[in-house]
């Protein structure tokens, strides 16, 4: 492997960053099947306390725990369930469960395991960035968004203070392991969601995954689907790439925010009605009706992209928060987030994307139009949920 990069492998993707960060993130059926050594390989001879929240808990918790027992030494491991939901994505429960570690006696040589999706592992991740000032952490990841997204990268964090992940640390992975079987429970709009971040990675990079999406829209929808194992590795690749040289964020101009800048308010602003992956989905479409309006994209792109939205489940418009006034203010507050910038992505074209970096440049009456453009749009399709 070359000094810094991804590397691709048959069994997933290893990434070293330029300031030598390295971790890997598996490809790995099956993972807690009792005779498979990959996760147990990270855990080795360690103190283990996994977390998981209850649905996962129901359908997996019992599979985790018979391998947990198959490979690690009794008295060794445990096993909690954590409320997740976004409502408990806070510090409380952050702090529960480093006082659960420090009860069980997990010293720094201790790992702890995060089995589920984004809000177990931003938790579970956060906790043991702090936990005597930082121990090992595996995620095992069960849903879509954190496959593709929460799984590959560095970041961790809570919601406080009225704000998402406003607290957080950038603490990476000891083993982070995608098993695809783990998507065949997961509910049709949790699918929706991922692939809400699948097609930001599709629009800002890679036209080739667009067009699979655009005929194959049914993706992950039945087991052994078609395209399911390009989109799901592509998606990871693309993602481990645009992260890599940038792991903790000092560049503040980052492709990956395209579907960030409006999506973090629409989804606040529903009280979480709206999902991450779905608030994505909107400011994308938002994004895309700003890019035809400055004249980056035409009309017929636009509506491709809008429309591959559509028919992968996914809102585009929602006219309860899609308000001048209040996509103005998350503009504003994307603005200070990135260092006084705008940042704001934007395509010009199907796999590519620029910047727009003034919020002068956003004024009023463009974003009033384009929300026009889109509300326009919308009710002629039936987008809005
Ligand atoms: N740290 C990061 O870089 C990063 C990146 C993107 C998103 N996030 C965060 O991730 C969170 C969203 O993550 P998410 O979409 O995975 O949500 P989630 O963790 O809430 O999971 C979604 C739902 O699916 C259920 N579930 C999980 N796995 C399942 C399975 N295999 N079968 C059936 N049900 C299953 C969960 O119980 C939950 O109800 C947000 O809080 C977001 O801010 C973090
Ligand atoms: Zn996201």
């Amino acid at each position: 492997m070359a000094r810094h990069g991804v590397a691709a492998d048959p069994d997933g993707f290893s990434l070293r960053s330029p300031d030598g960060v390295a971790y890997r993130v598996d490809i790995e059926p099956g993972v807690l099947h009792p005779a498979n050594p990959r996760l147990a390989g990270y855990l080795a001879d360690r103190r283990v306390l996994a977390f998981a929240g209850p649905t996962v808990d129901r359908l997996y918790g019992a599979d985790l725990r018979r391998y947990l027992s198959a490979w690690l030494a009794p008295g060794s491991w445990d096993v909690h369930v954590i409320p997740t939901g976004e409502q408990h994505k806070t510090m409380a429960s952050v702090e529960r469960i480093c006082a659960i570690a420090k009860e069980s006696g997990l010293d720094r040589h201790g790992v702890m395991l995060a089995l589920g999706g984004g809000i177990a592992s931003d938790i579970v991740g956060f906790a043991a960035a702090v936990y005597a000032r930082g121990i090992r952490h595996v995620k095992v990841n069960t849903t879509l968004v954190a496959q593709v997204d929460v799984g590959v990268g560095v970041k961790t964090g809570v919601n406080a203070y009225g704000t998402k992940n406003m607290l957080g640390a950038y603490h990476p992975p000891h083993g982070s392991l995608n098993d695809p079987g783990f998507l065949a429970t997961l509910p049709r709009r949790e699918i929706a969601c991922g692939l809400g971040e699948i097609v930001k990675m599709a629009v800002i990079r890679d036209a080739r995954l667009f067009a699979t999406l655009e005929r194959d829209p049914g993706v992950f929808q039945r087991p052994g689907g078609e395209h399911d194992d390009y989109v799901l590795r592509r998606s990871m690749e693309l993602m481990l790439e645009e992260l890599c040289p940038n792991l903790r964020e000092v560049d503040l101009a980052r492709l990956v925010d395209f579907g960030h800048t409006f999506g973090p308010a629409i989804e606040t602003d529903s009280g979480y009605r709206i999902a991450h992956g779905e608030s994505v989905a909107i400011d994308i479409a938002v994004s895309c009706h700003l890019a035809r309006r400055l004249g980056l994209i035409d009309a017929a792109t636009c509506a491709r992209i809008t429309g591959l939205l559509r028919a992968l489940g996914l809102p585009v418009y929602d006219p309860a928060t899609c308000t001048p006034d209040r996509l103005h203010a998350a503009m504003r507050s994307a603005w200070s987030r990135r260092g006084r910038r705008l940042h704001l992505v934007v395509p010009d074209g199907i796999g590519s994307a620029v910047f727009i970096d003034d919020l002068e440049d956003v004024p009023d009456s463009l974003l009033t139009a384009a929300l026009a453009d889109l509300a326009a749009e919308a009710p002629l399709v039936g987008a809005v949920r």
